[in-house]
């Protein structure tokens, strides 16, 4: 990293715990350490890295690494500013990602892996060792409450399926996590999402065409273009890709 960046990133670091964003990563990163001001007590930004036609993952599940190294330092810095960062199973299960800071200076987020029916392995990485990990599931599920060195967090089924996002973030908050990353993968944003869940939306988009592929978005189907969940956003450059902030706002798709 060059001295220039390692500057600004410091003065944003000072800002994750109170002091007010300074710099020239502040109108990227400000939003996202807003205090939260919805009811389940959590202040969230997903993010996800996608081609240019929508697609986060070949559809054998291979993801590494579709955007480039300002990507990787763009994630790795969310990580840092956020005390938590959550992931879905298959995320897990393909990836086995670390979700740890090794790219910047700051501290490592809780991870939390959801998987409603605790259907991964112990034997996964991110359940051996490293930082502090939760695996959200239903709790219904058998098992004790430590999955390898993760601790079990139960939440209630969601009757539409799975964990609710609303419940995990109260849950989250409850443990003072309250500045949430949600990473990846496609699914796990969606439902987030269509939660009305997300603060904000960080979109890398790499000018990469797969034509197939795991989807970045699966949401409700809309009957209209005019029923699209429609936003403005702010363009920044991380050559060779273009990373979109969106401001969310808990808006929930096809309810404008
Ligand atoms: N390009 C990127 O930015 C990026 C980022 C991350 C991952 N990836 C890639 O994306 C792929 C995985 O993405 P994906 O969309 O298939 O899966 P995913 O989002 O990683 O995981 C989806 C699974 O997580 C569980 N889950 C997530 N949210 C839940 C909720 N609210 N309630 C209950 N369960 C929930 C469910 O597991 P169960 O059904 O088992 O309960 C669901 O099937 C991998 O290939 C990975 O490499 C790409």
């Amino acid at each position: 990293m060059d001295a220039d960046l390692d500057t600004d990133w410091a003065a944003l670091l000072a800002a994750r715990d109170g002091a007010a964003p300074t710099g020239p990563l502040a109108p990227l990163f400000a939003p996202v350490l807003v205090p939260p001001t919805a009811p389940d007590g959590c202040r969230v930004v997903g993010r996800l890295a996608q081609t240019l036609d929508g697609r986060i993952a070949t559809a054998s599940g291979s993801s590494q690494w579709i955007g480039g190294p300002g990507d990787i330092l763009h994630t790795h810095r969310l990580r840092a500013l956020c005390h938590a960062v959550v992931v879905g199973a298959g995320t897990v299960r393909h990836d086995d990602p670390r979700l740890t800071t090794r790219e910047v200076t700051g501290p490592d987020p809780v991870r939390v892996v959801i998987d409603t029916d605790r259907r991964l392995s112990a034997d996964h990485g991110v359940f051996r060792d490293g930082p502090p990990t939760l695996l959200a599931c239903a709790d219904d599920t058998q098992g004790g409450d430590t999955h390898g060195s993760a601790r079990v967090l139960r939440l209630p089924r969601d009757p539409g399926g799975g964990i609710a996002p609303a419940a995990l973030l109260r849950a989250l908050s409850a443990q003072g996590l309250s500045r949430v990353f949600v990473e990846g993968g496609g699914l796990t944003v969606s439902r987030f999402l269509a939660a009305g869940c997300l603060d904000r939306l960080h979109v890398t988009v790499a000018p990469v065409l797969l034509g197939s592929g795991i989807p970045a978005f699966t949401l409700p189907e809309v009957a209209r273009i005019a029923d699209g969940l429609r936003f403005g956003w702010t363009v920044y450059q991380i050559p060779p890709d273009i990373l979109l902030d969106i401001a969310i706002d808990r808006a929930r798709p096809g309810q404008s």
